[in-house]
């Protein structure tokens, strides 16, 4: 499989280094699909790097948990699935374009294939996760896939109206991110049977997720695209009200407000003297700070929520990754 830089470069995720190469490992071995065509699409999302947060957490909680390390590395490969078919799912979606530094599936094999690699990779997720025999692995799996679908889907029919809230972008990245991280750190928890400290750790991945993903969405106006492998400007090209364009939105003059509203309806990527406007606004407006704020916010339950686990090596491991999760620039 192919060695990524950016999760390399990741500090934190590097002093796990062992785990990562066991997951990357894991990923490998247990792929095989029967078509050519599905594993073609299924590798170059599954082998394309990531940071491989997801899985990560389902090792670090279940060794907290006392689980044994050689089936929590065959567990972890259950949300990297989960994530890699919602990621080629998303770029149909939102008509990403570029994934990992690289084009989206889509991009190569059309939109039909794409979505029918995801399906197959949330099939194998599903059933991999079954594999263990415990029916609170299971049903968190299945919960977290319709959560996800759910997310994307309440994400399509509102984020891109004026009337659009905090409140109902809050449910959105619940659904669409947070319980799958929260899923990941729960799962491993459960595979070392240990149930309250499951819970301890859905109530960490999710608020961890909550942070995750306000950060990205900050980072899709303020990254540099190529330390980022995405492309800048995707929400806005979309139309999709996330929390920093929420909060510049509302606290804007008349004249900038309806600047920013045209900027979104007009369904295109923004120019670099849009962006620097945008970023300006941000500032001015203080939507920039406030957004970070919140993602600190989160970060802090994700803390509090490791209060019932005992002191270990893992645990200020999970304490870090909060940081790191919010200073992220990729
Ligand atoms: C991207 O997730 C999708 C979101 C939930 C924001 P990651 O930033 O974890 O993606 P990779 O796996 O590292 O590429
Ligand atoms: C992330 O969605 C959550 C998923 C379900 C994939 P986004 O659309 O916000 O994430 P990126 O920016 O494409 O990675
Ligand atoms: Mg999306
Ligand atoms: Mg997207």
């Amino acid at each position: 499989m192919e060695r990524n830089s950016p999760r390399q470069e990741g500090g934190i995720l590097l002093s796990h280094a062992h785990h990562l190469e066991r997951i990357e490992e894991t990923l490998k071995e247990q792929f095989s699909a029967h078509e050519p065509l599905v594993n073609e699409v299924t590798s170059h999302i599954l082998c394309s790097g990531g940071k491989r947060i997801r899985p990560l957490l389902t090792v670090i909680s279940g060794i907290m948990c006392g689980s044994e390390q050689e089936p929590l590395y065959r567990l972890s490969a259950v949300p990297e699935y989960l994530h890699a078919a919602s990621l080629l799912h998303d770029d149909v979606v939102d008509e990403g374009q570029m994934r990992r530094g690289k084009l989206p599936a889509y991009k190569i094999w059309g939109n039909r294939a794409a979505i029918l690699a995801g399906d197959y990779l949330y099939a194998k997720a599903i059933e991999l996760a079954a594999s263990f025999g415990i029916p609170a692995i299971a049903s968190t799996i299945a919960d977290t896939v319709a959560y996800m679908a759910e997310g994307e889907i309440l994400q399509m029919q509102h984020a891109t109206v004026v009337e659009y809230t905090v409140e109902m972008y809050t449910k959105v990245i619940f659904r669409k991110t947070a319980a799958l991280l929260g899923a990941s750190c729960k799962i491993g928890g459960l595979l070392g049977g240990e149930e309250k400290g499951a819970d301890a750790l859905w109530e960490y991945g999710t608020n961890l997720g909550m942070a995750f993903q306000i950060v990205d969405d900050l980072l899709d106006l303020t990254a540099d695209e190529e330390e980022l492998g995405k492309a800048i400007g995707t929400d806005v090209a979309e139309g999709k009200r996330t929390l920093p364009l929420l909060m510049a939105q509302d606290r804007a003059d008349s004249g900038d407000a309806a600047w920013l509203t045209r900027l979104l309806e007009r369904r295109r990527i923004p120019g670099p003297e849009e962006l620097a406007r945008l970023k300006e606004l941000l500032e001015a407006t203080g939507a920039l700070a406030d957004t970070k704020a919140k993602a600190v916010d989160y970060g802090e339950k994700a803390v509090e929520a490791l209060a019932p686990l005992p002191d270990c090596e893992e645990k200020a491991f999970l304490a870090d990754l909060v940081q790191f999760v919010i200073t992220r620039r990729k």
